[in-house]
């Protein structure tokens, strides 16, 4: 199984290309057409190389200049191309980074499946809110990492054909922008195998994707790579450690709880680490605080911070990256049973902080705070907590921005500028005191929950009693690590964002 063999080699080998269009020789060229009927300018360059085959085409109806449309058209005389994918590309002045993204994935869908050996892109030329060579390059691989990826491991038959391309083209205006693109090229390589692992690891059963198997996982990780160091501290060390807060959420579990340590070194000594903490809750039913049955299943991706901060240190382990990142992953499994936390417990979390448990579906914020507070050994110059932690943030920001809050307004915009480049986008939303307020407990120091109100934030404002004297930032991607219905499915967020905000502090983004 792939998720089992972690996947780590390169997704693709890369290319540019400054070619004509018509003359062009490769299995698959995408190029578009936008909804006034006007065409790319790739397109209409291999429209006057054939006398006009796909003005014809576009004239007889049978292409579409609608964003999300793709037609393929095969063989054609006077174009040295194989196939020629034509992409919708909607209006002419609104064609930006998410219109060009949404194009190329409409183009991916429309070749994956057929003998496509390499494909070159062509919709590079057009100015796409003048995103650089390294974006345009870089959006390329992504969009066909994503849109390539399926996840049929767990099925005894195959459905979809692999698609056997081997090699991408992007297509360049100026043989200067070369390198740009290569090194775009060459980072989205890197995301895409971090995206693939982080779906891999979200989309596994929980059967199978235990707290002792995302372990095994950053274990192999350390191996393949002389730059990573995994260690994994058991339940034991744990009680050791004072971590009461974390192991009460394992209490009513079979599957033992898992801390799990990751070390990237590619600073020097002196150089303070990034920590990423994420959340490894490889399925949550809620505990004794029971979660109603609809939809329970996708609690399996209550794991997808942790896949997260793992994968995003295999992206920068293979890319290199001067700078030092650690990732902290407690895992652990949220079940009822004779032996469960009740709610009303009161924990001593590894602070000495005490907290009153009166729900223990708020378990995600329990496991954190112990980890916030072990990655305080290693003193680091950031913490970054990464968690499908509250329902409440699908509420405020649905689907499609990660809620970002922090105790440090520059660490937040920053995040948040590296989520726009990347086209992983957050939000940045409010902390304060009046919302810590909302935990307070009559036996405690404080409770795990804090109403309904603002449950997003009552739940950082929980993190973040954890974190003084810390620059801390807490990602909550409940809404955004997963889709659900037909396209239920991991996304691989928040890799992209993670990534770019490392790319930047790194100092190696062109
Ligand atoms: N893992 C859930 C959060 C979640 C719920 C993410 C639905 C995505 C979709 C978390 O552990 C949880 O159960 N949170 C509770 C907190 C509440 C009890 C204060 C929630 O959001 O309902
Ligand atoms: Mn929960
Ligand atoms: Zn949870």
């Amino acid at each position: 199984m792939r998720a089992q063999g972690v996947k780590l080699r390169h997704f693709m080998d890369y290319f540019t290309t400054t070619n004509a269009a018509s003359r062009q020789q490769a299995s698959c060229l995408i190029v578009g057409i936008y909804e006034s009927g006007q065409l790319s300018s790739a397109a209409a360059e291999m429209d006057a190389a054939t006398g006009g085959a796909i003005k014809r085409l576009a004239k007889r109806g049978d292409l579409s200049g609608e964003l999300g449309e793709s037609r393929m058209i095969c063989a054609l005389d006077g174009v040295r191309a194989d196939r020629i994918v034509v992409a919708g590309l909607g209006q002419k002045g609104k064609f930006g980074v998410a219109e060009f993204r949404q194009a190329m994935g409409a183009a991916v869908r429309t070749f994956r499946g057929s003998k496509v050996q390499e494909v070159v892109n062509y919709l590079t030329l057009e100015d796409v809110n003048a995103a650089s060579a390294y974006y345009l390059a870089r959006y390329t691989v992504e969009a066909i990492g994503n849109g390539l990826y399926d996840f049929e491991d767990m099925k005894s038959r195959r459905k979809n054909v692999k698609t056997p391309i081997r090699k991408i083209g992007v297509a360049l205006k100026d043989a200067a922008e070369r390198s740009m693109a290569q090194t775009g090229a060459e980072h989205a390589d890197a995301i895409v195998t971090g995206m693939t692992l982080a779906k891999d690891l979200g989309n596994l059963p929980p059967n199978v994707c235990t707290p002792t198997y995302l372990a095994k996982t950053a274990e192999r990780l350390a191996r393949q790579h002389d730059s990573v160091r995994t260690q994994v501290i058991n339940e034991a060390a744990m009680k050791r450690l004072n971590m009461h807060s974390l192991l009460s959420v394992s209490n009513g579990s079979a599957e033992p709880a898992k801390l799990i340590v990751m070390q990237y070194k590619g600073g020097s000594t002196r150089d303070k680490p990034v920590v990423l903490v994420g959340k490894g809750i490889t399925f949550d039913s809620g505990g004794i605080s029971l979660k109603p049955g609809p939809a329970m299943d996708e609690m399996k991706y209550d794991m997808c911070g942790a896949a997260a901060v793992i994968a995003t240190i295999a992206v920068i382990a293979k890319l290199r990256l001067p700078i030092n990142v650690n990732a902290v992953v407690p895992s652990s499994e949220n079940l009822p049973s004779g032996t469960a936390t009740r709610p009303g417990d009161i924990v001593t979390s590894m602070s000495g902080l005490t907290i009153e448990i009166l729900n223990t579906d708020a378990e995600g914020r329990l496991v954190l705070c112990d980890a916030i507070t072990y990655s305080r050994r290693f003193k680091p110059s950031v913490v970054i907590d990464v968690a499908t932690l509250t329902g409440a943030c699908v509420i405020a920001l649905g689907h499609h921005r990660t809620a970002i809050m922090s105790n440090n307004d520059e660490l937040a915009r920053s995040i948040a500028s590296a989520g726009d480049a990347s086209d992983d986008r957050g939000w940045h939303m409010p902390l304060g005191e009046e919302y810590a307020q909302q935990l307070k407990s009559n036996f405690a120091d404080f409770a795990n929950v804090g109403g309904r109100e603002g449950g997003a934030i009552t739940a950082a404002a929980f993190l973040g009693k954890f974190t003084d004297g810390l620059d801390w930032a807490h990602l909550d991607i409940a809404g955004t690590a997963w889709l659900s219905a037909s396209k239920k499915g991991a996304t691989g967020r928040p890799v992209p964002m993670l990534t770019e905000f490392l790319l930047q502090r790194a100092g190696v983004l062109p």
